[in-house]
């Protein structure tokens, strides 16, 4: 199934000049990058985007890490992307994650992680709207 899940490239791949070798770890799997944004995320976005982790022993240091310098928002589109992507991000943890995905490479703990990905269709959908909320054809965006 055709689909989009938005990638953040999180501020610690930002400052570690690591953009490139990232988004290239996607387009070499046959993803394609059909938005792309350098932005800096205000605590209100981040407290919508991770509002599940309210409350958890993690969250104020997940917030202020998210805010603290820019991202890189990216929307990628493809066959079953949202599964492929979280394949090639491997697990949360740079320890768990499996040789050859972006986290065990490049991530240097839980929350200095580098990389984010939709985890549902529906997630998908609420963070384009989230992060792309400027885009004219955002309709023709979300899974159906
Ligand atoms: P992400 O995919 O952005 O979604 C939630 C984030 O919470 C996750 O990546 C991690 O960066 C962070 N996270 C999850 N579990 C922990 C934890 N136990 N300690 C610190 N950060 C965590």
């Amino acid at each position: 199934m055709m689909q989009r899940s938005v990638v953040l490239i999180k501020p610690d791949g930002v400052e570690r000049n690591l953009i490139g070798n990232i988004i290239s770890c996607y387009e070499d799997n046959g993803l394609k990058v059909i938005h792309l944004k350098l932005m800096q995320a205000t605590r209100e976005i981040a407290e919508k985007h991770y509002s599940q982790h309210k409350g958890k022993d993690f969250y104020e240091e997940l917030i202020t890490f998210i805010t603290r310098s820019p991202l890189c928002a990216i929307i990628l589109q493809g066959e079953d992307v949202i599964a492929r992507v979280r394949k090639i991000n491997g697990a949360t943890s740079p320890t768990d994650a499996e040789e050859g995905t972006i986290r065990h490479r490049y991530a240097r703990s839980k929350t200095e992680n580098c990389v984010h990905a939709s985890d549902t269709l529906e997630s998908a959908n609420d963070e384009i709207k989230l992060w792309f909320s400027e885009l004219k054809n955002i309709d023709e965006l979300l899974n159906k």
